[in-house]
């Protein structure tokens, strides 16, 4: 199959390959190792983690085992909301580049709007501008806090990477930060796994006719809405089959039976819950 994944220039003239393994809940090395392996042998060339994630360690360890070059792999990492603050941030952005055994990352993003993220951003700034982050962005900014960074800062993010799946569409999101130049960045892109958007009776009629999977169907939804996207799995026929996205299209009718299912949804925490922003700051970034 004919499938070469797609690179999308971002806001710096750089790219980013659109489709990345997440390894979010990958919570142990085999699992973590395995993942990547099988999604580096199938073309992959992008992984998404987090210091939260508490896997740094173990994605650094399958890169360089999988024999590819450094640069031949873009890899996320993200900043914890208990990291705040210029010094901090530097400190707590060495630490990842440590863990994953790195000297520099591909993509930094700050993990939520947790208070405090306009001196993380300056320190991000710097590290850009040193070339130890060859691209910054944010997660889980709504566009008060992004306007907040447009404003305050000298950088203009990269991506915004949101919760965006079929009950949660985000589409004024999307059409705000297509305004700005940013690139909307999908996490959860199959809903989670719990929403039942997989189960979804349109989203199985349109697999039946195109001969694929739900989740390729939902997968191809996003990527024809020119987002990122980084599901995640850890079992080997799921990492190949959603890479098997770009032979196939959707039509314009089909697309619009997906932007019909959008109920506002979500299954992670809101960034405007500045209760739960603030509580987060008290959980660890690592294990
Ligand atoms: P697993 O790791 O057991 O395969 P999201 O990325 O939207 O958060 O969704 C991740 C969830 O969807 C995980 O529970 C993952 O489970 C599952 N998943 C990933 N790919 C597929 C697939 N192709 N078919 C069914 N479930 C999948």
């Amino acid at each position: 199959m004919h499938n070469d994944i797609p690179a999308l220039p971002l806001n710096n003239g750089n790219r980013i390959p659109q489709l990345g393994l997440g390894v979010f809940q990958v919570d142990n090395a085999e699992d973590t190792k395995n993942a990547i392996k099988w999604a580096l042998a199938a073309g992959y060339r992008h992984i998404d983690t987090a210091a939260y994630y508490g896997n740094e360690q173990w994605v650094g360890e399958a890169i360089r085992e999988s024999g590819l070059k450094r640069e031949d792999v873009f890899v996320t990492s993200k900043l914890w909301n208990s990291e705040r603050g210029y010094d901090e941030t530097k400190a707590a952005f060495q630490a990842t580049l440590d863990r994953l055994g790195f000297d520099y990352l591909d993509m930094f993003l700050i993990h939520w709007p947790a208070p405090g993220y306009v001196d993380s951003w300056k320190a991000m700034e710097d590290l850009y501008k040193e070339g130890k982050i060859k691209n910054i962005g944010v997660s889980n900014f709504n566009q008060k806090q992004m306007d907040e960074i447009l404003k305050a800062g000298t950088v203009k993010p990269v991506v915004d990477q949101i919760e965006t799946h079929p009950y949660f569409q985000q589409d004024e999101m999307h059409a705000y930060l297509e305004s700005k130049g940013i690139l909307h960045e999908a996490w959860s892109p199959l809903g989670g796994g719990n929403n039942n958007a997989l189960s979804d009776p349109v989203i199985n009629e349109l697999a039946a006719a195109h001969d694929v999977s739900a989740a390729q169907i939902i997968l191809r939804w996003h990527v024809q809405r020119e987002e990122i996207v980084i599901p995640k799995s850890i079992h080997e026929a799921r990492v190949q089959q959603n890479r098997d996205i770009f032979a196939f299209g959707l039509n314009q009718d089909e697309m619009r039976a997906i932007a019909n299912l959008d109920a506002g949804k979500r299954v992670g925490p809101d960034p405007d819950d500045a209760a739960w922003l603030k509580k987060s700051q008290t959980y660890s970034s690592r294990k």
